[in-house]
Formats: C-alpha cells, structure tokens, sequence
C-alpha cells in the first residue's frame, strides 16, 4: 500500500525529452513526455484508453503522444485531440493524467487526488539551480531492495569511512568520532555529522589540492510527512583550515 496523495520525484527533468519515459510509480504504470511546442513536461496513465496499449509504445508529435497501436492523440491533460480516419472525437476519449511540476531539475508527480495537489508542499532544493556555486551531475539507478534499506543507509554515516574508504570516507576513526548536532523535526530529522581538523578523504583531495587538515561536515535532511513526501537531502562540506 503506497500513499498515494503526496509528492514523488518521478524522474529527473533531464530524462525528460522528446523520447518517452515509462516508470512504475508506487505501482501505477505511468507514461512521461514533453510536448513538442511547449516543451512543458507531462504525465500519462501508460495505457491507452482505446485498446489499453502502453503508451510507452507510442510517440510523442505534434499535440502531444501518439499510441503506437491506432494513432490516437492525446494532449498533456490527457485528451485525446486527434483519431486517424475521423472527425468526431468522444469527450470519454481521455487516458488519465497526473499533476506533475518541474521544479529544481526534479519532475514531482502526485498520483493521488489531483484537487489535493499543492505545489507549495514539494520540496525546495534550490542547489540545484546553482552550477557555479555548486556543481553537480546526477543520475538515476535501481536498488533491487526494499527502499526503506536505502533510508537505513543514509541515515547512518558510520559505513562511510569503511565502504567509503578509499573515495568519500577517509579515515575511519574521524566518522566514529564525528560530532552528532541532531535536530528532530516536526517533519523528520536534521542532523549534522562534524569532522573538524581532520586528514580529507581520497576524492576530496582528487577534487581540491589541500594542504593539511580541513574541517568536514555531512548535513542530512530527513523529510517524512504522510500528507507529503518522503526525501532525504544530503549536503557534504569541506573547508581548509585557516592558519
Ligand atoms: S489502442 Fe491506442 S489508439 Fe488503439
């Protein structure tokens, strides 16, 4: 059982393109797309009203995705507005589209009632819109696991200076001894690991030439509510010492 009214990220807007992207979000087969003119990003139930073809088979055109079985059209309300061979249209030729908000590189689907859907509740992560001050790349992978191990994972640091060792880790006597500053949250818990005055691990050293000790500090966000969503914001600082 998934809640269902809340936000999800359904990919990342970069995935997005002209090409279709079909995903299974909380077990409901959806179709993603952009429209040609717009270039506004939509999503679709991903089975066609028609004949119940995904529509993941199909392709996008001019007005919107075209089914790949009898090219019908559907606009990215998910009207159809167009059939080959006839003029008439039903107003019941419709497939079911979801609210869906790009906003700070993520593509944000609700797939509950779409009267409950407000913008206001998804998450800010305004880094993303900063390349200069925080560069950054991002890619999207499956875990064949239970995602509550991936929530297990990142919310408990100490594995990073043993599987992290020769990358992000470092040290791992530094993550042991890492100063705790925890906060819960009405909406989760914030947490910051602190490793002042420390040997920088491999991949910072890769990335930054220091010289001697820096200061380090992992800051986790933890976001969990049931009227809105589940997201994890991790953030890793470093500075070099001063003197
Ligand atoms: S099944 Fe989609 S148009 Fe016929």
């Amino acid at each position: 059982m998934f809640v269902k009214n809340t936000w999800y990220i359904a990919a990342w807007a970069h995935e997005v393109k002209q090409a279709l992207l079909a995903r299974t979000i909380c077990n409901e087969p959806v179709v993603l797309f952009r429209d040609k003119v717009t270039g506004r990003a939509a999503a679709l139930e991903d089975r066609c009203c028609h004949r119940g073809t995904p529509l993941r088979f199909g392709e996008v055109v001019d007005g919107g995705l075209q089914c790949g079985y009898h090219g019908m059209v559907f606009d990215c309300s998910g009207t159809c507005v167009h059939i080959p061979g006839q003029d008439m249209i039903s107003q019941r030729a419709k497939v079911r589209s979801y609210p869906l908000v790009e906003k700070d590189e993520f593509l944000w689907i609700w797939l509950g009632d779409p009267e409950l859907a407000d913008t206001s509740k998804i998450l800010d992560y305004p880094w993303h819109n900063d390349y200069k001050k925080w560069p950054h790349r991002h890619e999207m992978y499956h875990v064949k696991a239970d995602y509550m191990l991936m929530v297990d994972n990142l919310m408990d640091l100490t594995h990073l200076g043993y599987i992290h060792k020769s990358t992000i880790g470092g040290n791992p006597k530094v993550h042991v001894e890492a100063q705790m500053v925890v906060n819960p949250k009405e909406s989760g818990l914030h947490f910051i690991r602190w490793m002042k005055n420390s040997t920088p691990p491999p991949s910072y050293s890769k990335a930054v030439p220091f010289k001697g000790n820096v200061d380090r500090w992992q800051e986790f966000e933890y976001v969990a509510r049931p009227w809105q969503h589940h997201s994890m914001e991790w953030r890793l600082g470093c500075r070099a010492q001063c003197g």
